[in-house]
């Protein structure tokens, strides 16, 4: 079995007209901490001022000598600023106004007007639109299936793509499992469109689509994805309350049951790697787990797709340890990674998720890697 989480390569590109959250003149730097002095200060002005963590995706995975990118408010930029200056830390500034930047991502406002575009982001309803009407226009080769429901209530689809009847081997994908990453939920409605478009043209598309299906699961976290259109376009979380304490929502890709909340998760509810109060215990994440559990059998690939970076990786991420069939994956992964430079001239980095990036546990992919063998 193959397991693999694609990092895509796009920053984020914005979009928002009616936002309750504005994001004016906040900025994103980027910076790369050199030695163990100022790491601890990243950590330390971490606490002391509310920084929200683009890449890594914590504060707890800073390490020295790759890029930390994070975001800050107007009010705490110039105090920031004045911080990196006297700690030597040399920064780059990513965004200087991010609402700027969201509101090109509406397209100027047009955005609500306009049909669904696989060009452009689209919002839940459209995709919603988008999975009935792909799955009506291509009857032997998609299907829409409801695979449960999110914690707000809302149908989560997944859609059947192959021309192959009874249970053969099938490749799971998953985007969007973080609210934020647009890029993850677009790149699945392409791949659908791509499906069914170069089917009988692309020898590739065609032998593929005859022999295995794929279940694409377009939007994995619903609620957050809402969310992002409708308050706050850098949500990352579920929207579930939390007992005992005011913020919301738990990270669903620390959530799965591999190795929960040991390390690079957090057990507290304002983090934005919260891992929840038990494995599972996100009603998303029971129901992809459900159903993966009810196809283990035929599901022989899962990929989870995230952004921004180019990184293709691959399990463990909870331990250092290498997977059993460590060297496939590294051989796959080689080749992806060498096919997407021939056409695209990407520079993807790829491994191991815990050597690569940083540890963390409960991800879907481990959980999902873990089943398979
Ligand atoms: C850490 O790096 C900064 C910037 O290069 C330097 O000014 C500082 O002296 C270094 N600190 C230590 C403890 O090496
Ligand atoms: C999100 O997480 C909470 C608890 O962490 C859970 O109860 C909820 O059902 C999940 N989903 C949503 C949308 O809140
Ligand atoms: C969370 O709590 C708020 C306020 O009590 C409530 O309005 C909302 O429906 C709750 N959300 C969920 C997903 O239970
Ligand atoms: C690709 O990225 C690696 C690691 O970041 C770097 O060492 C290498 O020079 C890059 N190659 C190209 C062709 O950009
Ligand atoms: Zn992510």
């Amino acid at each position: 079995m193959k397991f693999i989480v694609l990092f895509l390569g796009l920053l984020v590109r914005p979009q928002a007209v009616s936002l309750t959250r504005r994001f004016e003149s906040e900025k994103v730097f980027r910076v790369v901490p050199q030695n163990e002095t100022q790491v601890n200060f990243l950590k330390v002005l971490a606490s002391d001022v509310q920084l929200d963590f683009w890449h890594p995706d914590s504060v707890h995975h800073i390490v020295i000598g790759t890029e930390v990118d994070f975001q800050v408010s107007l009010h705490l930029a110039n105090y920031v600023l004045m911080k990196l200056e006297q700690n030597e830390l040399q920064y780059e500034v990513l965004f200087h106004n991010l609402q700027e930047q969201i509101e090109k991502q509406f397209d100027g406002g047009n955005y609500f007007r306009k049909m669904h575009s696989y060009t452009k982001y689209n919002d839940w309803e459209k995709i919603v639109a988008w999975t009935e009407r792909i799955a009506r226009n291509n009857p032997k080769m998609v299907s829409r299936i409801e695979m449960g429901k999110t914690s707000e209530g809302r149908p989560m689809y997944l859609l059947k793509v192959g021309k192959v009847t009874g249970q053969k081997k099938v490749i799971f994908m998953e985007c969007g499992i973080h609210a934020r990453e647009w890029i993850s939920p677009a790149f699945c409605q392409w791949f659908v469109k791509q499906a069914t478009h170069t089917y009988g043209e692309d020898k590739v598309m065609t032998k593929l689509l005859d022999s295995m299906n794929f279940y694409v699961l377009p939007v994995f976290n619903v609620d957050g994805y809402v969310w992002t259109w409708t308050n706050n376009r850098f949500w990352r979380k579920n929207r579930s309350n939390n007992s005992n304490s005011d913020c919301i929502g738990t990270d669903l890709n620390r959530n799965f049951k591999a190795a929960w909340s040991t390390v690079g998760a957090s057990d507290k509810p304002c983090n934005e790697i919260y891992c929840g109060t038990s494995p599972e215990s996100e009603p998303e994440t029971k129901e992809l787990a459900n159903f993966i559990r009810d196809h283990l059998d035929v599901i022989k690939g899962y990929i989870s797709f995230h952004s921004y970076s180019q990184l293709l990786m691959f399990p463990y991420g909870y331990t250092y340890k290498l997977a059993p069939n460590h060297d496939e994956l590294n051989k796959v992964a080689k080749g992806a990674v060498d096919a997407l430079a021939t056409v695209y001239g990407t520079n993807y980095t790829y491994g191991p998720i815990a050597e690569t990036i940083y540890l963390s546990s409960g991800s879907s992919l481990d959980w999902a890697s873990r089943r398979g063998h």
